[in-house]
């Protein structure tokens, strides 16, 4: 262990010219080692096929780290730079592992990280694209590259390395694809040492929802179908798909980019019931639990609770289906919105509305709680306006503000009774200060530490799919696809998911159901 409480390790990165490794890994990483959180021997190799030395690729590096990292501070890069080595490869052909054994063993040896077998602690990351994921998989099998299951029967565990292994988003894209990815990880490593990121559990403010929830007293009596009338999850960006549709993002679209992956996550965090202690298999089981609780949809039902939408051209870009590698008949969606139910005893009749797109008005990612209107409002009798008075509603803003908003109803001073709303705000940065920092690096360390608290677990993911597949495949409702302004918060459509009669059920009082779209990014 070095002072940092975290083993040395050999963090080895397939896709290292690709987008993510210099747009987020490689700062992420420089970011935490200028914040010496880092343990002194950790190095990194960096893996793809394009011919580079070593110096050649920290070159590369450098320019995305002034780019992309937090903080560039040039008199901590000279050491950091020191951690990165390169080798050349294809990580989905056998005769690259070899080589790459040997130099991960030389890396082991010279920078004094050897343990039991001559080999250092190696943390695999498959930052590339899917189709590779399973050929890099089965090739770090078929080169005896772990030994985790060995580790585990031994009297001294702690002196033999461990290997462990990150892998990027999409997680398949559907329910088969998945359970084969999640088989051929199976055949190599223990689920134990498998780590599926999802960058939105890093964010501080999806982690926070456990320590507001189960740290404080005052939430969780009110935490369900009681007293809450519904929950809205956002995640609307104001980019369009750029570069990215030709490769990945025609053949995915927002439910899949966005709703099924991050958004589903963020939905468990709000309403799986308190685990037994803090720990990563207590918390992937609650999860587990609430996902199986969500309901799957038939033909009929889907029609009445999701709209797709796609953004149409602006005066200064083009429409979706403009975009370079876009094809108009995939019918792709760049929006998704879509009304969720949860069949168990806390959430029953109670409506979660999730929505995600691109080009919209704001960059904002929050989640919303309606609470219910009082049961019986006294002051109505004194002013008929009070009966217009909205119910409470907390806001946990995620991106890019960090915090927390209650809006509570208070008398306004003076003569007379005149009632107003007023807020109790939290901002996370003002109160507890600290640096804002990229997602990956905290998730990152965790993997290093093998804590799994932050990841999904398989059957979380295929769940995941069991829910959405049947969205996703919908052919009606990807016929009747709707062109949004760029700009808007989505279709029209989406606004009638919210207003549909049929939720005004007893108990919702005359609450009016709306998405919350604030004027600006400023949140109201
Ligand atoms: C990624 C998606 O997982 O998340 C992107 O593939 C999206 O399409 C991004 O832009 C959004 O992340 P964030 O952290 O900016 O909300």
């Amino acid at each position: 262990m070095s002072q940092t409480g975290i083993e040395p390790c050999v963090i080895v990165i397939f896709g290292a010219s690709g987008d993510l490794t210099g747009r987020k890994l490689i700062p992420a990483l420089y970011d935490l080692d200028r914040q010496g959180r880092l343990p002194e021997k950790l190095c990194v190799v960096g893996v793809s096929r394009t011919e580079m030395s070593d110096d050649q690729f920290r070159g590369k590096m450098l320019e995305k780290v002034k780019e992309f990292s937090t903080h560039f501070d040039p008199s901590t890069w000279k050491a950091f730079a020191e951690r990165i080595t390169y080798y050349t490869g294809d990580g989905a052909k056998a005769e690259c592992f070899p080589g790459l054994a040997a130099k991960i063993a030389e890396l082991g040896k010279s920078r004094g990280m050897q343990k039991q077998g001559d080999m250092p602690n190696v943390l695999f990351y498959l930052s590339v694209a899917p189709a590779l994921y399973e050929p890099i998989i089965g090739n770090i099998g078929g080169a005896n590259m772990v030994m985790e299951g060995h580790r585990w029967c031994s009297l001294n565990a702690e002196a033999m390395p461990w290997q462990r292994i990150i892998i990027e988003k999409p997680f398949g894209v559907d329910l088969a694809t998945t359970v084969s990815l999640n088989r051929a990880l199976g055949r190599v490593f223990e689920e134990e040492s498998i780590f599926r990121i999802d960058h939105y559990l890093g964010k501080e403010l999806v982690q926070n929802m456990m320590v507001m929830r189960f740290a404080n007293t005052i939430f969780e009596p009110l935490w369900n179908a009681n007293y809450v009338d519904h929950i809205q999850v956002t995640a609307a960006e104001t980019v369009g798909v750029g570069s990215r549709a030709a490769n990945f993002y025609d053949e995915a679209g927002a439910i899949r980019d966005m709703i099924q992956s991050h958004l589903l996550q963020v939905l468990c965090m709000v309403t799986m019931e308190p685990p037994r202690k803090f720990h990563a298999d207590a918390i992937m089981r609650e999860k587990i639990k609430l996902l199986a609780s969500i309901r799957i949809m038939d033909d009929a039902e889907i029609s009445k609770s999701a709209v797709l939408g796609r953004y149409g051209a602006s005066a200064k870009n083009p429409a979706y289906t403009g975009e370079t590698g876009v094809k108009a008949e995939r019918n792709t969606e760049t929006f998704g919105a879509v009304k969720l139910h949860i069949d168990n005893w806390r959430w029953a009749g109670v409506p979660f509305f999730i929505r995600s797109g691109k080009m919209m008005s704001s960059k904002l990612s929050e989640i919303v709680v309606q609470f219910k209107k009082p049961s019986h409002n006294m002051f109505s009798s004194i002013s008929p306006e009070a009966a217009l008075r909205p119910a409470n509603r907390l806001i946990i803003n995620i991106a890019p503000r960090e915090g927390i908003s209650l809006r509570i109803e208070g008398k306004v001073p003076g003569a007379g009774l005149a009632i107003d709303s007023a807020k109790l705000d939290l901002d996370y940065l003002q109160r507890f200060g600290g640096e804002q920092i990229e997602a990956y690096g905290p998730l990152i360390l965790d993997a290093i530490r093998g804590d799994r608290t932050l990841y999904k677990h398989k059957d979380e993911v295929e769940q995941g799919w069991r829910i959405f597949d049947p969205i996703i495949s919908h052919a009606g409702l990807r016929k009747s696809i709707a062109e949004y302004g760029q700009g808007s918060w989505g279709p029209a459509a989406a606004d009638g998911l919210m207003s549909a009669a049929e939720d005004a059920g007893a108990g919702a009082g005359s609450i009016k159901r709306a998405w919350h779209n604030p004027v600006s990014t400023e949140v109201r």
